[in-house]
């Protein structure tokens, strides 16, 4: 196990821990010479000696302290029987939803779909490039997974037809188990960090959190905190973090680039992860810096993992990502 281990359990570390969401993808040359070749994006996450490549990509070219596994959040809808298709310039587009197919899909069917995943955890964790880093697995949360089940393509504002979808409470049962599973199989094949993502989570009013937020995430953490595995938890653009932590106790908590850095640090106990706006990797050089060094000096006497407030995007310049990860090495 690695230093973002230890950072998440609350233990000294020398230097600050750093790994990038989305650090594996679609701004490396070398991922888009696989993907070129490799069309259907879902067969893709489901090849394991692929995505194992992919996984560890980044982690070839610069000093990361952790590697998160190259798969999809919705990964977990396609195993429940939802089609799911990427489209190029579109993003995600998912199938009509049959609810009756959905209910009655057995837990060993989604495991069947899902297990090259755990065959890619396996053979990534036992690589020995991966001697003394933590390898990352995760899940979409809930509420983000319903949305795209319902919606079927990235959200741009929110639907109200969801809450008024009459299966949702059974809908939201199943999903429910489905995380568990795939999150059960993703420790035991040797993922020691999960990360839950709620990228939608930012839509949702404040009445609705108790029932789509806090509830089933709550259950989720605690879940992955019984078999032993370390979480965090990204509830992007939600105004209430320090409600949230109190609600879900998560292990460390990543917040996005809206949210007030001074604020977080003086509200917040538990360790921090993120927050630099992932379009600072577009800036020159010295003004990156400068925005990292200001969450470094800001989060200096927290347990801080550095990573940004959202995913690397696409424009970046691998370069860019080099210098930022050197800097934060090599903070004092
Ligand atoms: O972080 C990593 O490097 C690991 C891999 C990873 C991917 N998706 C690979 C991917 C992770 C952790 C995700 C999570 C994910 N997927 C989220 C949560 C994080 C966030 O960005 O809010 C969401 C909402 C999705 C759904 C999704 N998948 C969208 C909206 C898209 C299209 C837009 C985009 O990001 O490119 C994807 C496709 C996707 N997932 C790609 C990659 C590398 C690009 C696929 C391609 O090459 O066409």
């Amino acid at each position: 196990m690695g230093i973002l281990k230890d950072c998440i359990d609350n233990k000294k570390t020398d230097k600050v821990p750093i790994w990038l969401m989305r650090q594996a993808g679609r701004y490396l040359p070398e991922f888009k010479e696989i993907r070129s070749k490799n069309t259907n994006f879902i067969k893709l996450c489901l090849n394991p000696q692929l995505s194992k490549e992919i996984t560890l990509q980044p982690i070839k070219r610069f000093s990361l302290d952790a590697a998160i596994i190259f798969s999809d959040i919705l990964i977990i809808p396609f195993a429940m029987g939802q089609k799911v298709e990427f489209e190029k310039n579109f993003g995600p587009k998912l199938g009509e939803l049959n609810i009756d197919e959905i209910f009655s899909v057995s837990d060993n069917e989604i495991l069947n779909k899902l297990d090259p995943i755990y065959k890619l955890i396996k053979i990534t964790s036992e690589d020995k490039i991966l001697n003394g880093k933590d390898l990352i697995g995760f899940v979409g949360a809930t509420w983000t997974l319903l949305v795209y089940m319902l919606n079927r393509q990235s959200p741009k504002k929110l639907d109200k037809e969801i809450y008024n979808y009459k299966n949702q409470d059974e809908l939201i049962k199943k999903i429910i188990n489905a995380q568990k599973l795939h999150i059960k199989n993703q420790v035991e094949n040797g993922a020691s960090i999960i990360q839950i993502f709620d990228s939608w989570a930012g839509l949702l009013g404040k009445e609705k959190f108790e029932k789509y937020i806090y509830k089933p995430t709550a259950e989720i953490v605690n879940y992955t905190k019984s078999l032993g595995a370390k979480v965090i938890c990204f509830p992007r653009s939600i105004k209430y973090y320090k409600e949230y932590c109190n609600e879900i106790i998560p292990d460390a908590i990543n917040i996005d680039y809206e949210v007030e850095p001074m604020y977080i640090a003086s509200n917040i106990d538990i360790p921090i992860q993120g927050g630099m706006d992932p379009k600072c990797l577009l800036l020159e050089k010295d003004d990156m810096l400068k925005n990292a060094k200001k969450y470094l000096e800001i989060f200096k006497d927290h347990k801080y993992i550095f990573n940004l407030g959202h995913g690397v995007m696409p424009e970046t310049k691998p370069d860019n990502v080099k210098i930022l990860v050197d800097f934060v090495k090599n903070f004092k």
